[in-house]
């Protein structure tokens, strides 16, 4: 038993290994919300953090990073094909998410998953110290909590789902649906963006198991499991400071300079992914050009979409149908050096994203599911200035913190368009009420509050290593 006492465990680790032509291994940033969030809890706390790598073979050996201990667990080719691609983002991501695509459910798949979180949770075992704290994250790794459980029941152990949690209906497709469940059962603390979720999830351990959730205990062999809602956010102190530097403004009017002085610059930025709604946000876009209710060159759109899970079959298809949406929309309402779309397919460092931000008039986060969105988080955070427009789908857990956006409902193309127009009108003493509305929820709503208020909720001692950054 190593001396681990708070440990964070989730499917990927904060970087990636890359691997270049000549053999010569580099680290990257991982994409995605549950890495911009946990990073700086973990940099304050110093804590060790369980994860893949993100390539296929041999596990790198355990390093430092910020204060941070990284530990890779191993995936071979074939877990990365049929735990990561299959069963987490074939089957559960879209079902969890109001399957807006067809979920894929393959037997084959269900054996990696399991084995994949066995081996997760034997990594924590031998690591966490007696009493530590072990906080296990997100969908991939649902099984855990109860797999820890049995091998230390020493542990206080803590789940975070940082996507949606389906409506009983829906989980009830899922096979191996119980073993899901009481998996999740085994944390002491199981935590959702929002109220609905734990909602859902006490109503499914009575539907599936019979029990007799109250308030929001439940029961289990003698132990109380509570579920409740922590609706994540961001660093909003470090945002809001690389957003107020030189190189982010000058940067900012460069972009406005570059697109022509535009007077609006709608921005999307995404994972490519299909509940992100990028397909409905160009069709409006489109539809708005056509009825001339936005010109171009007046209005461009800039569409960040970065590349995220690139073999599994739906991202594939994506791809495809948005790039063949921008084709279209350029090839009728571009005019020679001034297309209408930008579209990016690449990864950018936070200041280049800061002034895609601090340069858009409307920001577009118009997803038809999603956890929480925090780049609704970030946009907000980069006004420094109070100006600029959030659009914000009412589908994403965002939209019950954020609440001065202009919300929309995307699954409606006629409110979706509408809200762009009204965002894009919109009187700057208005988006200035509405933003300075929103950056003060966030500043005093940011990341450490969440890691905080959920700590204090699993009963983690505020003296211990998880509040003490150095010790
Ligand atoms: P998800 O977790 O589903 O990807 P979120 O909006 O919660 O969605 O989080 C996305 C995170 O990824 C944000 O912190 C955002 O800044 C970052 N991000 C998105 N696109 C890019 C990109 N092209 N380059 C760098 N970071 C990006
Ligand atoms: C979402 C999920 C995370 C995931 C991220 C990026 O934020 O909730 O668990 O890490 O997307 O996806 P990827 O499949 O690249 O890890």
């Amino acid at each position: 038993m190593s001396n681990a006492s708070f440990i964070v465990v989730a499917n990927r680790l904060p970087v990636d290994a890359v691997v270049d032509e000549e053999g010569n291994k580099t680290w990257r940033r991982s994409p995605g919300g549950l890495v911009t969030a946990l990073e700086p809890v973990l940099q304050a706390n110093r804590g060790t953090w369980i994860g893949w790598a993100g390539i296929a073979g041999a596990a790198p050996e355990p390093f430092e990073s910020d204060g941070v201990t990284l530990l890779p667990v191993e995936l071979s080719e074939n877990e990365v094909l049929r735990y990561y691609e299959g069963f987490s983002n074939a089957s559960l991501w879209p079902l969890y998410h109001d399957a807006v695509e067809p979920r894929v459910f393959r037997r084959s798949w269900w054996k990696s998953y399991y084995e994949v979180n066995e081996r997760f949770a034997e990594v924590c075992a031998s690591e966490a110290a007696p009493g530590a704290t072990v906080w296990v994250q997100d969908y991939q790794l649902q099984l855990v909590p109860g797999m820890l459980r049995e091998r230390r029941p020493d542990l206080r152990i803590g789940f975070f789902l940082h996507i949606p949690f389906p409506p009983v209906e829906l989980f009830m497709q899922l096979p191996h649906r119980m073993e899901i469940l009481k998996g999740l059962l085994g944390a002491d603390l199981v935590g959702f963006q929002r109220p609905l979720a734990a909602q859902n999830f006490l109503a499914l351990t009575r539907h599936l198991l019979g029990y007799r959730p109250r308030g929001h205990y439940v029961t289990v062999d003698d132990r109380l499991v509570r579920a409740d809602a922590f609706p994540i956010s961001i660093d909003t102190a470090a945002n809001e400071e690389v957003a107020g530097t030189e190189r982010v403004r000058q940067r900012a009017k460069e972009i406005r300079a570059e697109l022509g002085e535009p007077e609006t610059i709608i921005l999307g930025v995404d994972r490519l992914d299909y509940t992100k709604g990028i397909e409905r946000r160009l069709k409006a876009f489109r539809e708005l050009l056509e009825d001339g209710r936005l010109t171009v060159p007046k209005t461009v759109m800039i569409q960040v979409a970065t590349p995220s899970r690139e073999r599994v079959d739906q991202y594939i298809a994506l791809r495809e149908r948005v790039e063949r949406e921008v084709g279209r929309i350029n090839g009728e309402y571009g005019v020679v050096g001034l297309p209408a779309v930008h579209y990016l397919h690449q990864s950018f460092d936070r200041y280049e994203l800061a002034a895609l931000y601090q340069a858009a008039d409307v920001m577009a986060v118009t997803p038809l599911r999603d956890g929480m969105n925090l780049v609704a988080k970030e946009y907000v955070a980069s006004q420094v200035d109070n100006r600029g427009a959030l659009v914000l789908s009412e589908f994403a857990g965002a939209a019950g913190d954020l609440r001065q956006a202009f919300l929309v409902n995307p699954h409606d193309l006629t409110d979706l368009k509408d809200g762009f127009v009204t965002a894009a009108n919109a009187t700057a003493d208005d988006k200035m009420k509405r933003m300075r509305a929103m950056r003060r929820y966030l500043r005093k709503h940011d990341v450490s509050r969440w890691a905080r208020s959920f700590l204090t909720a699993l009963g983690v001692p505020e003296r211990s290593a998880a509040y003490n950054p150095g010790s």
